[in-house]
């Protein structure tokens, strides 16, 4: 199998830039920093999930599917960009928001992505469980029955490990497309650094680098759980993602790699450490993060050039994920 034997459909727009970050490289006096702009990719505001979604609508689409139905934390942005998808396609929507972030406030469950969310017509469903990845997934399959009953054909996007991961190809794809970019532009990359989620980005990102002949380390910074789950979490999507691929014979557990220092209290918390790194991307190089995703990753970058993981001369690309409209849900938590 290659990655064109998988149905997709376009959603994003691509490539993405990848352009250099002097005055944040500067102001930390360490390596030469670089981002990937998959923040960029268009749909609904943007994000990598819009990679991601062009491989399930694409089976979506393949199945006749005419509804899509999701799962995700409230403030996610996969459900946005599924929703927008979905509308793009001419598809119903339904979303299911899981209470996964405990204690949070009203401009939390009504702005950044739920207002998204809802100017985009989806069907809401509340998951009150939480941190429940089996049962969110069941959650699913009852409105997907439900949606059967009154005679549509549902198409559900999974959250669990034990179903195919088809968005990491998208990842595949990013990662094809970094290499080419930085052999036109002459960038010699020298490590990468990337959320590690549910693993799609980071499994894809790492598969697609290997079979584009670079053996840069990609550093996966945690931002939904430790490195003790997320490591196993993340080789296996590389097994299945490679085997998809048929690029098993260049990328393996070894090549796995996740930090979760800048974790803080779990997924979904802010850190002053996040805070700092939303300030200094805004405030170096005018380029907004999010506070659940890409800050906590940059957060990541910055330790590890304090750390000094990177020598000064060395080139660190960091991929953004996007996330932003999350901003304005954390408002008054972030003021
Ligand atoms: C903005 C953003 N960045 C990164 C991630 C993590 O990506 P993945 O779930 O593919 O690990 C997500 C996931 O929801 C996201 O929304």
């Amino acid at each position: 199998m290659s990655l064109s034997d998988f149905p997709r459909v376009e959603l994003a727009h691509k490539p993405t830039a990848l352009e250099a970050m002097p005055n944040m490289s500067a102001t930390l006096g360490g390596p030469n920093l670089y981002m990937k702009r998959d923040d960029c990719t268009g749909l609904a505001m943007g994000g990598n999930k819009a990679r991601q979604l062009e491989y399930y609508l694409g089976e979506a689409v393949a199945q006749e599917a005419d509804t899509v139905i999701i799962t995700g934390a409230v403030q996610s942005n996969f459900v946005r960009q599924a929703a927008a998808a979905a509308r793009k396609l001419g598809m119903d929507i339904h979303i299911q928001l899981e209470e996964r972030v405990a204690g949070k406030d009203e401009t939390y469950r009504t702005s950044g992505n739920v207002l998204l969310d809802k100017l985009l017509g989806a069907t809401m469903h509340s998951f009150p469980v939480g941190e429940d990845e089996a049962a969110a997934d069941a959650a699913l399959e009852k409105i997907a029955d439900d949606v059967r009953a009154a005679g549509g054909k549902p198409y559900v996007v999974h959250l669990g490990i034990d179903h195919p991961p088809l968005g990491s190809l998208g990842y595949v794809e990013s990662a094809l497309e970094t290499v080419g970019q930085a052999e036109s532009q002459s960038i010699r990359l020298d490590a990468v650094v990337l959320a590690s989620g549910s693993a799609a980005t980071h499994s894809g990102f790492l598969v697609g680098l290997r079979q584009g002949g670079s053996k840069v380390p990609v550093y996966g910074i945690c931002v939904r759980r430790g490195a003790e789950q997320q490591l196993p979490r993340v080789q296996r999507r590389v097994r299945e993602v490679a085997e998809m691929v048929g690029a098993t014979d260049v990328v393996g557990d070894d090549d796995v790699m996740v930090r979760d220092t800048w974790l803080g209290p779990g997924y979904g918390e802010l850190t002053p450490e996040v805070t700092e790194a939303l300030e200094m991307t805004a405030q170096t190089e005018g380029i907004l993060l999010d506070p659940v995703y890409t800050a906590k990753t940059m957060a990541g970058l910055i330790g590890l050039v304090r750390e000094g993981a990177f020598g000064a001369d060395e080139n660190v690309l960091f991929l953004h994920t996007g996330g932003q409209p999350a901003l304005f849900g954390y408002a008054q938590l972030l003021a």
